[in-house]
C-alpha cells in the first residue's frame, strides 16, 4: 500500500485582507491549514497570532497545524488551544528538551510536533519521536515564504523516515519551505508525507488546481507504507 499524502496550505501566502474567503475556497481540498506564528525574535519576522487563529476558527473546520516560530512556545499553549489550534509544532532550537511542553500540549488536548531548521541535525529530535504526532524538517530558513527549496535537507527526511518506520511509529513527516510541483516529488521520495505549501497554492491563479497538482506529484513518488517496506 502506498503511503498516504497530506497537503497543508500555509496561510502566510494568502491575502490577509480576504483571509476567510481564501481559506473557504481551498478548505474542501486540503488536509490541514498550516498557520505560521512568528515573534520577531526566534525568527526575524512577524506574522500573526492568537486573534487571527480565533477568527479563522469561526469560519473553518480544518485542523489548524500551528508552526510556532517563537522563543517561548510553552507560554502560549493554552491560549492557542482556546483559540482553536488543533496541533502545535515547536522548534528544537527554541526548546532543546521538549518533554515539558509536550506534556502541557497533551494535557490540553493539542497534537504535538517537533521541527528542526536546515542546519540542525536530525539526531537532536530523534530521542523525542515518541512524543510526537508529527515531525517537521524545514527546507528553508524559517521566517519568510517564497524562498527556494534546499535539497540538502533531504538526507534528514530519509533519516526521519527510517527511524519512524523502524520504531513502528504513527508520526507524520512534514516538510515546509519551497514546496511546489518541481520539488514535492523529491520530498515525497525521501519519505515526507505531509507537505506544506504557501506560494505554490495561494499565489497560483487557481489554488484548487494547484493543490490537485501537488497531491498528484507527491503520490507519484510516495513510497510504501511503513509495514510494507522491505
Ligand atoms: C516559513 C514558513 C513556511 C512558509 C512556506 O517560515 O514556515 O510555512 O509559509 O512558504 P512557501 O511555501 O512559500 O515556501
Ligand atoms: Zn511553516
Amino acid at each position: 500500500m502506498t503511503r498516504p499524502v497530506r497537503i497543508a496550505a500555509s496561510i502566510l501566502a494568502a491575502d490577509f485582507a480576504r483571509l476567510g474567503e481564501e481559506v473557504a475556497r481551498v478548505e474542501p481540498h486540503l488536509d490541514l491549514l498550516h498557520v505560521d506564528v512568528m515573534d520577531g525574535h526566534f525568527v526575524p519576522n512577524l506574522s500573526l497570532g492568537i486573534p487571527v487563529i480565533r477568527s479563522l476558527r469561526t469560519v473553518s473546520a480544518l485542523p489548524f497545524d500551528c508552526h510556532l516560530m517563537i522563543a517561548n512556545p510553552a507560554d502560549f499553549v493554552e491560549a492557542l488551544h482556546d483559540a482553536g489550534a488543533t496541533g502545535i509544532t515547536v522548534h528544537m532550537e527554541a526548546v532543546p528538551d521538549p518533554r515539558g511542553i509536550a506534556r502541557i500540549a497533551r494535557s490540553v488536548g493539542l497534537g504535538f510536533g517537533l521541527v528542526i531548521n536546515p542546519g540542525t541535525p536530525f539526531a537532536t529530535m530523534d530521542p523525542y519521536l515518541e512524543l510526537c504526532d508529527m515531525v517537521l524538517v524545514m527546507s528553508v530558513e524559517p521566517g519568510f515564504g517564497g524562498q527556494g527549496f534546499m535539497p540538502s535537507v533531504l538526507s534528514k527526511v530519509e533519516a526521519a523516515r527510517e527511524a519512524i518506520d523502524r520504531r513502528g511509529l504513527e508520526v507524520g513527516l512534514q516538510i515546509d519551505g519551497g514546496i511546489g510541483p518541481g520539488t514535492i516529488g523529491q520530498a515525497s521520495r525521501a519519505g515526507a508525507d505531509v507537505f506544506v505549501a504557501g506560494t505554490a497554492i495561494f499565489r497560483r491563479p487557481d489554488p484548487v488546481d494547484a493543490i490537485a497538482d501537488l497531491r498528484r506529484e507527491a503520490l507519484l513518488s510516495a513510497g510504501p507504507l511503513g509495514a510494507d517496506r522491505s
